[in-house]
């Protein structure tokens, strides 16, 4: 029997994340081959930025996907979020070169007050919203509080991106296929204090740590790669990772959808229940398991080195900071 279609609101939809993300929806990559799916498409009310919208939404049209069953292009926030299931929240300002995601808060996080009580007001029974728009944690908080009568925990925004950096350089040092790594991980906020975590992270079943038998290597190297490589992207395109981050929150998007490999966890930042020390409250990455029904858990009981504790209590200090600096945003 065909499933009824889902309704998946894009913001930001004619940005460049938005181009690389929408064909991949559209095709079954995010939701499964059987799923059919209904894009509700938000921009900003700019004619020519609507009509670039217009451009996609033909550009869609043109590939005949068969689970794309209807596209609403639109500027207004409470028809975007009309009964949608999912909200993926990408539409603000990217960084330039030479800035810092956190310098982004001031103009972007208002975005997700509007936009989190539209999805509060509108979106479906079962919504869940997974954030991408920097700085994605503190959006993500400022969106959760803007809806108050959605649970918490169908909130979250996407370190995805960053963990499969950190698997592509751990397969790279060791000389192995990206395949052969597993559970690297992430912790923190999504900007340059992030916490690759090298110590838990397996190379073909084995201690990735052991295999590589390169402390300093990963201390610095591995670990400066990983947390500055949204930087490194931009300094290389001139513009910020596109292609890289829809993939991310394709992979985020579908692994909360579909229960976990046992033994194995994904990063994802949800909202902290003071788990490994991070304050109450902090939306932070964790190394999270879903069940496959719409639920998910935080994984209890790693140990975290002196050095990566030391690492996350850094990026969960800059998270509280980021808190406090939105704290007129915060209901
Ligand atoms: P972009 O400038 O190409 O596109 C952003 C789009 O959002 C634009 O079309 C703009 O008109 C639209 N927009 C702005 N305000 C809006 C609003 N209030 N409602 C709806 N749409 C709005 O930027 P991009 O490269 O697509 O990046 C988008 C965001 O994603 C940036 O903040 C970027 O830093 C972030 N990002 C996050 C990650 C991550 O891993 N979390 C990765 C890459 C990019
Ligand atoms: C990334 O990690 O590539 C994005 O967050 C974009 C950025 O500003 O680095």
């Amino acid at each position: 029997m065909t499933k009824a279609p889902l309704r998946v609101t894009i913001t930001g939809a004619a940005g460049q994340i938005g181009y690389a993300l929408l064909p991949r929806i559209a095709s079954g990559q995010m939701f499964g081959p059987d799923q059919p799916v209904i894009l509700q498409l938000l921009e900003i009310p700019v004619e020519k930025v609507m009509t670039a919208l217009n451009g996609v939404a033909m550009e869609l049209e043109d590939c005949a996907f068969p689970l794309l069953q209807d596209m609403v292009l639109t500027s207004e926030p409470d028809v975007a979020f009309k009964d949608a299931n999912w909200c993926l929240l990408v539409g603000s300002k990217p960084r330039g070169p030479g800035m810092e995601r956190g310098d982004l808060i001031r103009e972007n996080g208002p975005i997700f007050t509007g936009q989190g009580r539209a999805i509060n007001d509108h979106a479906a029974s079962d919504v869940r919203v997974a954030v991408v728009g920097n700085p994605c944690n503190t959006n993500c908080l400022i969106a959760m509080n803007s809806a108050p009568d959605i649970p918490d925990e169908r909130f979250s925004a996407m370190t995805r991106l960053d963990q499969n950096r950190a698997q592509a350089q751990l397969a790279a040092k060791a000389g192995v296929h990206t395949s052969a790594v597993k559970n690297t991980l992430i912790w923190g906020n999504h900007s340059a204090t992030q916490v690759p975590d090298f110590v838990h992270a397996t190379i073909n079943g084995k201690s990735a740590a052991e295999v590589i038998n390169d402390n300093d290597w990963l201390t610095t190297t591995f670990f400066e790669t990983v947390q500055k490589r949204g930087a490194a992207i931009i300094a290389a395109r001139g513009l910020s990772s596109a292609a890289s981050a829809a993939n991310g929150l394709i992979d985020h998007v579908r692994d909360l959808c579909n229960a976990t490999p046992d033994g194995e966890w994904r990063s994802v930042c949800v909202k902290s229940d003071g788990s490994y020390g991070v304050p109450e409250g902090l939306i932070s990455s964790f190394p999270v398991r879903a069940d496959g029904k719409g639920g998910w858990e935080i994984v209890q009981g790693l140990e975290l080195t002196p050095f990566l504790a030391e690492k996350l209590a850094l990026s969960a200090a800059e998270l509280s900071g980021e808190r406090e600096t939105v704290s007129g945003l915060l209901t």
